[in-house]
């Protein structure tokens, strides 16, 4: 199973639906469906609209990220995972770099994938390395170190995603070369079978993708589907992302 899941950021008004019925009408005509799943995460503010709109549809809807305590609490302006799922979304975002750089820990982190997992929303965890890191070579590092100090083995792995996201990718166009994402997603992928022995999260990446960088991570086959911004708050880019991924 491939993911194409499409990351709205701080983007979309009630009436930004018709840009899913667009993809929504393409999806539920093409031959590859069975093959791949649709999540859009947008902003906190369309969510139950979007979940509603789309509940016996093929497209899934998600947060982009979750308070890291359960149900109710007095942090202002904070939704839990509780309140997610209350309004139908089935997955969430958890650690996009936009976060980490406001100021989430790993221990906000861990907590947040906890009580995403007990209020049955399934988890897409970030992780990446910054420019800086790239340039020392520290990349595998800083990775082992993210995925270590937040993911347990208690967690259920079933309900978990890795999203791949070199920071220095997300927005920029630039994008890592073939050997430096082989040898990566191979080295997440030896991690994950440290932490969880079997049956191992799928992992994707994420940095600009879109319509016509999707001709290059295509062949990529360690990396199970794709994290994309930008592009996707284009319904025909996003549409002809898949259609060139499965060219
Ligand atoms: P981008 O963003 O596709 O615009 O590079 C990816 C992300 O931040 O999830």
């Amino acid at each position: 199973m491939k993911y194409f899941i499409g990351n709205w950021k701080m983007f979309g008004v009630p009436k930004s639906i018709n840009i899913l019925n667009k993809i929504n009408l393409f999806y539920s005509k093409d031959a590859n469906r069975n093959k791949y799943k649709i999540i859009i995460t947008p902003p906190y503010t369309l969510i139950e609209t979007f979940s509603k709109h789309f509940k016996n549809k093929k497209i899934l809807i998600g947060s982009q990220n979750c308070y890291q305590k359960d149900k109710f609490s007095s942090n202002t302006g904070a939704v839990s995972s509780h309140m997610i799922r209350s309004v139908g979304a089935k997955y969430t975002l958890v650690g996009h770099s936009d976060n980490r750089a406001e100021g989430d820990t790993d221990l906000m982190l861990k907590n947040k994938i906890k009580f995403a997992l007990k209020n049955n929303l399934k988890v897409v965890f970030c992780i990446g390395e910054n420019k800086n890191d790239k340039k020392n070579k520290r990349t595998f590092s800083i990775i082992r170190k993210q995925l270590t100090k937040v993911l347990e083995k208690k967690f259920n792995q079933k309900n978990i995603i890795i999203a791949y996201e070199p920071i220095w990718s997300i927005g920029t166009g630039k994008l890592p070369t073939r050997a430096e994402l082989d040898s990566t997603t191979t080295y997440i992928k030896s991690i994950l079978k440290k932490i969880f022995r079997k049956n191992i999260p799928p992992v994707l990446y994420g940095g600009s993708v879109d319509d016509i960088s999707i001709n290059f991570f295509k062949d990529i086959r360690l990396i199970n589907g794709f994290l994309i911004g930008g592009a996707s708050k284009s319904s025909k880019k996003f549409i002809d992302i898949i259609k060139n991924y499965y060219r």
